[in-house]
Formats: C-alpha cells, structure tokens, sequence
C-alpha cells in the first residue's frame, strides 16, 4: 500500500493525538493558485472557517490571499494573521450587532448580506457608527451541487442567501439606504464538489440574473462565486493539490461580462497538507469484526461521524500483513468511527496511525467533549 511520507522518528517522540502540517505542501498549493488564477481583477479569498491555525492563516496571508470569515472572532484572527482589511469578506446569516459594528469599525472589504432584515440592521449600525457599509447580497441560486447532504447551501430549501427571484426588489431597498452602498452579488452552491458542471451551472445562473438586472439599469460591480472545490480524499498520494486549472477555467469560460471575481476557497486550499496522527490504543477482537481502537477521537475530527465523510487512513509503523479494521475512536458514542472495514497494514498497539486529507474542518470543528484536550498542531518546517 502506498503511503504519505512522514517524519516518522519524530513522531516518535511526540504525544499523540496532534495536527500534523506539511508546510511545503501549503506553500505549493498557494503557489499554483496565484499562477492559475491568471486574471489580476479576480481575488481568492481564503475561507477562515476551514482552518483557523494562525501560523497556517499567516501564511497564507503573507502569500496575499484575502480571507473570507463568518464570525467577528473569524475577522479577528484574520487581521491579526497579517489579512488586510479590505480584503476580509464577511458571509453569515445571523450576524450580530457587535459583529456587525467590528467588520466597520475594521474597515472589512465587503459584507455578504443573506437577508433582508440583516440589510436593516446594517444600515442602522452604519448609521450610528457614522460609515457607509460595502454590501453584496448573497444570493441563493436554487442550484444543487453532487456532494453530501450535509454540505449543500445553494438550494432553496437551504438557510443561505436571498432566493435568486427576489433578487432585484432588495437591490432596490438597498439603493434608498444612504449608509449602505450595493457592490455586488455573492454565490456559494457547497462544499466538496468534484463535478466542474456545477461550476458551470452557477455561471449560468449568475449570467441570467446579472442581464435581467442590466436591463433595469442596475449595475452589478462584482461576483463572488463563494467556494466549494473538493479534493480526492481517496488518493492523496497521488493527487496532492486540487484542480485549481480546471475550476478557474470553468469560470474563465462560463462567466459573462469583465467584473471582478472573487473566489472562497477553503478545502482546496488546506485539506491535503494536514493529518491527524494518532497512535493504536488497542486492537480489539469483536464477533466478526476487528476494531483498531485510537487514541484521536470524534471530538478531534468530526467529518466521519458528522458527513459520513471517507478519510484515506495508514498504519505509518506497520509493514504486517494487510487486514480489515474498523478504525474507531475511544468516545462513548457509537458514531465515533474514522472507517469500518479499512485495510491497513497489521496494527499493533502502540502503531502510529494517519488519517490524511485532514487539514480542512479537523481542527476548526474540533471540541473537548468528553473531558479531552484540543490536539495541538505540528509543523513540518520547525
Ligand atoms: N464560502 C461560503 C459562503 C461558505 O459557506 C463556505 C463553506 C466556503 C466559502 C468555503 O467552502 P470550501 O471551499 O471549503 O468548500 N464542515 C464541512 C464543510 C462546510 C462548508 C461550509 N461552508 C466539511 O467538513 O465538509
């Protein structure tokens, strides 16, 4: 079986569980955005949500992305990691007042609004706070993207956005507010995807409404396509940096007019350079099942449990011969399964475990339930 190349002797000397960082691999990541995305108007904007470290949110800063974040604290860490302020962009549909008065306060670059309420109260807070507050409206295109459930966003039946119909009558409320200036229109579809043809079907989406508007002489300044390229959890290995050519061509060729366009990428950027490494507590023999039993934990990396979401896993120690395991961790809750049936090499107690493709929603989305410690983070370049 092919496996990652690790620092296996310093891992020995370690505590497990941590977040292990291929810093390497991040900064050539970052460097094939910037040659693919070619065009100097269109600006990639890292979504903070993904993962937060502050010594991976700094260097992607000091690589000049802007940052996407969905929470005052996620503008906080932004600007202290070294991100401009007008190169923040602030999504959520339930942003507070206080957040709302930080991202002005902070001069953020654009406030994506997800409704109309939200547009009242921004312009309220920027009245008082005596600002003209940037907005896009985020708008949910009733698209439908091939990924998990769990991870969709741009359907209608979903919480996010202003349904694309009602588009143009919030355009107008926002052109009457004296403390709110209308920039643009924001998109996100979902996470996870692999299928470019809904890339495209957004663009099209988005050509519609941006020529319906034309024709009533309202001016769209610019898009934010929002993110959600996958990577191939299945073979990082082989496949180490997503398609970023592939992604940024589909809007190359699909996307009308020459606006500005500005991307959210968050997975692509930072899952393939993090793993959780752990260590085998205990092998334990069940009725017909095997169970290799790891000190990491749901509470360390929450996607299986949570999305029912594949993780590539490998026994680092172990050359043995290859068996079948369910790889679990030691929470009390039956949901606490990295894999069931996952081949690895025979593991032993003791035996360094990987599980790849973990750098992005594993240790954003970790939590100390059941009493356990947040896995610190490790990096290859110290
Ligand atoms: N922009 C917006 C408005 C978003 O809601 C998201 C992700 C992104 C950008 C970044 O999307 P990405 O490029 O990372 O796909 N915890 C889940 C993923 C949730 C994604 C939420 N929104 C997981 O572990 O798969």
């Amino acid at each position: 079986m092919l496996k990652g190349v690790f620092p296996l002797e310093r891992f020995s000397g370690l505590g497990t569980p941590f977040y292990y960082y291929d810093v390497h691999l991040l900064q050539k990541t970052l460097d094939i955005i910037k040659e693919e995305l070619k065009n100097p108007s269109w600006q990639v904007h890292y979504a903070v949500k993904a993962n937060a470290d502050p010594q991976i949110l700094r260097l992607i800063a000091a690589a000049g992305l802007g940052a996407d974040c969905v929470s005052g604290g996620e503008i906080n860490e932004a600007l202290d990691a070294g991100f401009q302020p007008g190169d923040i962009v602030y999504a959520g549909v339930g942003k507070a007042d206080w957040e709302i008065r930080l991202g002005l306060e902070k001069g953020i670059g654009r406030f994506n609004v997800e409704s109309e309420a939200e547009l009242e109260v921004i312009e309220s807070v920027a009245s008082e706070c005596g600002k003209v507050a940037p907005v896009s409206l985020r708008i949910n295109p009733d698209i439908g993207a091939h990924t998990l459930a769990g991870i969709t966003t741009g359907l209608a039946e979903n919480k996010f956005g202003i349904y694309h119909a009602l588009a143009e009558s919030v355009i107008m409320r926002t052109l009457d507010m004296p403390h709110v200036k209308f920039c643009g229109l924001h998109f996100h579809i979902g996470s996870q995807i692999l299928d470019m043809s809904d890339f495209a079907a957004l663009c099209n989406r988005i050509n519609d409404l941006c020529a319906r508007l034309d024709r009533k002489g309202i001016i769209v300044g610019d898009i934010n396509v929002g993110g959600g390229l996958g990577i191939e959890y299945g073979h990082p290995n082989h496949l180490p940096i997503a398609a970023f050519g592939n992604y940024f061509e589909v809007f190359r060729r699909h996307l009308d007019g020459h606006r500005p366009v500005h991307f959210e990428l968050g997975r692509s950027v930072v899952a393939p350079c993090g793993t959780l490494i752990s260590r085998v507590l205990y092998v334990k023999e069940g009725l017909s099942r095997k169970f290799a039993i790891l000190d990491a934990g749901m509470n360390d990396l929450v996607r299986p449990a949570m999305y029912h979401a594949v993780h590539r896993i490998e026994n680092l120690s172990s050359d043995g011969p290859e068996q079948a395991y369910d790889v679990v961790g030691p929470i009390c809750e039956s949901s606490d399964v990295f894999g069931k049936g996952i081949i690895l090499n025979e593991c032993r107690r003791g035996d360094i475990i990987a599980i790849r493709s973990a750098g992005a929603y594993g240790q954003s989305m970790a939590s100390c339930y059941n009493g356990r410690p947040l896995a610190p983070a490790v990096y290859s370049t110290e």
